[in-house]
């Protein structure tokens, strides 16, 4: 397994497997890998010739007051574990390498102007989606792989991304792997790692969220606002939880939906202390 910091040497190795005919999948990522990472990385091996991912705590998607420095980092954990899972090429820049105007700042954003972003996480991160969406056709462009993983877990910056892939025509095939979760329910996320003890109990409010919400569809409830609403009791039922949104949306819009069919998104964003954690289901029918 190569580790390669600049773009530059991204590319030449990525010439010289096309040579080969080989195909390649790209898995980008912040770093501080769990298994969820490792799920989107198997995947990525079965299908692809080559694996690259990346690992870049991307500035552009952070928010002034959100957490870009204290956001966790362990590069010689995330080098062994990529390792571990058959992974090709690790691309691990400086900021100074993906933004070189300096200071993590740019004047060129790839965004969709609808209201898409502007929905559940886009309410309190109003420039999240615009900086996913930049790092990663940055990536795309840097890596020209032929599929790209995601987790199901950021299900909204999953359908942003497809979306994106198809308006500018990037023909890569974009592939949404299942949430990996701990054994109690909690959903693996590198901000895991903020919660104390007592906090990291609490969040299992959500995972039981979800359950709960699952549940009752599964028992016929279609009326969206109800599993939503016991869904909220749920979570305000603990006192360390203060929802920041939980909502029923078309899973490819993210409009906001009444009726439960399939397709519709039910996600959540709570923060557990200071910490703000997301999960979500989709309906199957
Ligand atoms: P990060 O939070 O590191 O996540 C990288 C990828 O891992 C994302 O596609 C995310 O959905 C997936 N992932 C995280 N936890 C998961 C879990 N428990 N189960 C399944 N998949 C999981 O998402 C980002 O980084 C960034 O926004 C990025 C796309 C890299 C752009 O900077």
């Amino acid at each position: 397994m190569k580790v390669a910091a600049t773009i530059a040497e991204v590319r030449a190795e990525v010439r010289a497997w096309r040579k080969q005919g080989l195909t390649v999948g790209l898995v980008p990522t912040m770093g501080y890998l769990h298994e969820g990472h490792a799920s989107l990385m198997k995947e990525s091996v079965q299908r692809c010739d080559r694996t690259v991912v990346s690992v870049f705590v991307n500035p552009t998607q952070f928010g002034p007051n959100e957490d870009l420095e204290a956001y966790p980092r362990d590069f010689a954990r995330d080098t062994a574990l990529c390792e571990e899972m058959g992974v090709d090429l690790i691309f691990h820049p400086d900021v100074d390498e993906m933004y070189p105007d300096g200071n993590g700042k740019t004047d060129t954003y790839v965004e969709i102007l609808d209201d898409m972003p502007k929905q559940l996480c886009g309410k309190t991160r109003p420039i999240h989606f615009r900086g996913v969406c930049t790092v990663v056709s940055k990536l795309f462009n840097i890596v020209l792989p032929d599929c790209a993983f995601f987790g199901e877990k950021d299900a909204q910056q999953l359908a942003i991304i497809r979306r994106m892939v198809r308006d500018l025509s990037f023909g890569i095939e974009i592939v949404g792997c299942p949430i990996i979760r701990e054994a109690d329910g909690l959903a693996k996320s590198s901000r895991n790692t903020y919660l104390n003890a007592e906090e990291r109990q609490a969040a299992l409010c959500l995972s039981k969220a979800v359950s709960l919400g699952k549940q009752m569809i599964a028992d016929g409830e279609a009326d969206a606002e109800k599993v939503v609403e016991a869904m909220k009791a749920l979570i305000n039922a603990e006192p360390l939880a203060k929802i920041d949104y939980v909502q029923a949306v078309d899973g490819m819009t993210m409009a906001p939906v009444q009726e439960v069919k399939a397709d519709v998104l039910v996600a959540m964003a709570v923060y557990i202390g200071k910490t703000r954690l997301i999960d979500n289901f989709s309906v199957r029918m």
